[in-house]
């Protein structure tokens, strides 16, 4: 799948969009994603905070986990937008995703290539990375594969 400049702005508008949804009132921190899979299908999500602050889930993995469980696994890109509740356009921060995220996204790499990494501060200010650059020399399924010879 080709990935637009068309499509990268759409992903970065339904981060925003997503980051609505988020339920977190210990940090203020507010974070959307909006996931782009192979079969063109968009999945978004938002962090999802708990009292008991470990079982928090960032929203990367929100998105990652609802493609996942729809049976879209190999992931083309991702946006990612978070700041503080309140915050607008340029007070917002790049908020690059976390590193449990970034090995949970590694999981469902597309068979050749990368995930494209978007992560916006205004819908029109993205800056572009991939998951191979965030998190290299990494751990994935192929190492475990002796498991199955
Ligand atoms: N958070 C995310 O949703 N994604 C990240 O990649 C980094 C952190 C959330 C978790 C928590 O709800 C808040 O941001 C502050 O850490």
């Amino acid at each position: 799948m080709v990935l637009t400049e068309e499509m990268k702005a759409k992903l970065v508008k339904e981060a925003f969009e997503a980051r609505r949804g988020s339920y977190s009132p210990y940090s203020r921190f507010q974070v959307g994603a909006a996931l782009l899979t192979s079969d063109g299908r968009i999945f978004t999500g938002a962090n999802i905070e708990n009292a008991s602050y470990g079982a928090t889930i960032c929203a990367e993995r929100t998105a990652a986990v609802e493609a996942a469980f729809s049976g879209s696994r190999e992931f083309i890109a991702i946006a990612v937008v978070g700041s503080e509740e309140g915050s607008e356009d340029e007070e917002m921060a790049y908020a690059y995703p976390c590193g449990i995220c970034r090995q949970f996204l590694r999981e469902f790499l597309p068979q050749t290539g990368d995930v494209t990494v978007l992560v916006a501060r205004t819908p029109d200010n993205y800056r572009e990375t991939t998951l191979n650059a965030l998190l290299p020399h990494s751990f994935g399924p192929q190492d475990l594969d002796y498991l199955h010879q």
